[in-house]
């Protein structure tokens, strides 16, 4: 007798797996394993994976109350957005144009727009009104298939407003299809009461507002709370990031960074030694420190949207990571100022033009990768048994049409926890 499940999606003409490898992350020679299945079935039961195969074998053993037909498409995991600021209010558009009108992204910054000038929006607006601006962008991010995002706070720069953010990103994650990952990034700037005393606004996040997140944590969030900080020239020195880092980890967190995105600090180093959970941008990162996050666990998440976004030709040292080893993950760095980007396939776009990785690579980078990055390497970003079942059918037959055609959107359904959330 066959197993009675929810759901079979049926004739898919190439499913790509994208194992893990071992239980860990793809890196090295294995970057780019797709797992590939011509002419497969997947079954899901009570929102989960319960078989993965030729179609033949699946079709025998399980008896499903919904067929899917993928009508030959492609098929791959949920992609994985691992870096983005989502909750924000207000937009920057006016910066383009002061950008390419000459004006630098930190000089900018440094006269009281860009963060600020966000940040200054986001604190007079509601709860209510930073949920209604935010989900609109994540629904968008599931259409494009994208299943699980990271989501940092940032834009309140005090403890009061960074409190809302997280709850902002809570209710989210628990009234959107999409799940969410939060990060705490209380140190994304140095907001203008502090403008002359950056070490004064890194006692009050040490101080206060990790403590105060902490306790939001023990009563709301359960899971895995990150705590990440804009380790830059104009932000946080390398000093004050060691300080914030000691007082997160006292505190629960696990770290995550912003480094070399303008100026190499040696956020690398600062990184690797913190055990952070990802090192993010590096765009101008030493050659010698390739090898250093080669040999660690933290991962390089690239975001090759941000210099797009910014009309520069920087990029991060993709090819030399993946040859010495380092993990790679991909994300859309999704904010108003420098990437707003909701799309995870233009960054798999970018990345084959313009760090040089493969579509493979890329793919791997999107999925499980970027779901070890978020520590979700066991629940979503291969199809697996026991796994979440979200998965999307795209309009394309071949994997490498993800890295090869851009602009638009390809994603034809996107399943969500074994549920469609979405069809084209
Ligand atoms: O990753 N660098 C800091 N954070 C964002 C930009 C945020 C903004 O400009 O609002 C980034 O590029
Ligand atoms: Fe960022």
């Amino acid at each position: 007798m066959p197993m009675i499940v929810d759901r079979i999606v049926d004739r898919i003409g190439q499913l790509c797996v994208m194992p893990a490898h071992e239980g860990k992350p793809q890196r090295g020679e294995y970057l780019g394993d797709l797992g590939l299945i011509q002419n497969a079935a997947v079954a899901m039961l009570h929102g989960r994976i319960v078989a993965v195969g030729e179609r033949e074998a699946v079709l025998a053993a399980y008896s499903p109350n919904a067929i899917t037909d993928a009508e030959g498409r492609l098929v791959t995991p949920g992609l994985v957005d691992p870096h983005t600021h989502m909750v924000w209010a207000g937009d920057r558009a006016a910066e383009l144009e002061q950008r390419i009108n000459g004006a630098t992204y930190m000089e900018i910054n440094a006269a009281g727009g860009g963060i600020n000038r966000t940040v200054r929006e986001t604190r007079a607006a509601t709860l209510e009104s930073l949920i209604n601006q935010t989900a609109p962008r994540l629904l968008r991010a599931l259409q494009h298939g994208t299943t699980t995002l990271e989501c940092k706070t940032g834009y309140g720069l005090n403890t009061a407003t960074e409190i809302t953010l997280l709850n902002a990103i809570a209710l989210l994650d628990m009234e959107q299809r999409i799940d969410l990952v939060p990060t705490f990034m209380g140190a994304h700037d140095i907001p203008p009461e502090f403008a002359e005393d950056s070490d004064g606004y890194v006692d009050l996040i040490v101080n206060e507002m990790i403590p105060k997140v902490a306790v939001w944590k023990a009563e709301l969030y359960p899971g895995i709370l990150y705590c990440d900080v804009f380790c830059e020239q104009g932000a946080f020195s390398v000093a004050q990031t060691e300080r914030i880092f000691e007082m997160a980890r006292m505190a629960g967190m696990t770290p995550r960074l912003h480094a070399d995105e303008f100026a190499a600090l040696g956020g690398v180093p600062l990184a690797v030694a913190a055990g952070a959970r990802s090192v993010d941008h590096l765009l101008v990162t030493p050659v010698d420190q390739v090898r250093l996050l080669a040999a660690s666990e933290t991962i390089a998440t690239l975001l090759p949207a941000t210099p797009f976004g910014l009309g520069i030709t920087n990029t991060a040292p993709a090819r030399a990571l993946i040859e010495a080893g380092a993990v790679v993950a991909l994300g859309t760095d999704c904010n108003p100022g420098t990437a707003w980007c909701e799309n995870m396939q233009f960054v798999l776009a970018l990345a084959a033009r313009n760090l040089g990785m493969t579509p493979a690579q890329s793919l791997a980078a999107a999925t499980i990768n970027a779901a070890f990055a978020v520590d979700r390497g066991d629940q979503v970003g291969s199809i697996e048994v026991g796994k979440k079942a979200d998965l999307v059918l795209w309009d394309a037959e071949d994997y490498r049409f993800l890295a090869y055609r851009f602009g638009g959107n390809l994603a034809h359904t996107v399943i969500k926890d074994g549920e469609i959330a979405y069809q084209s």
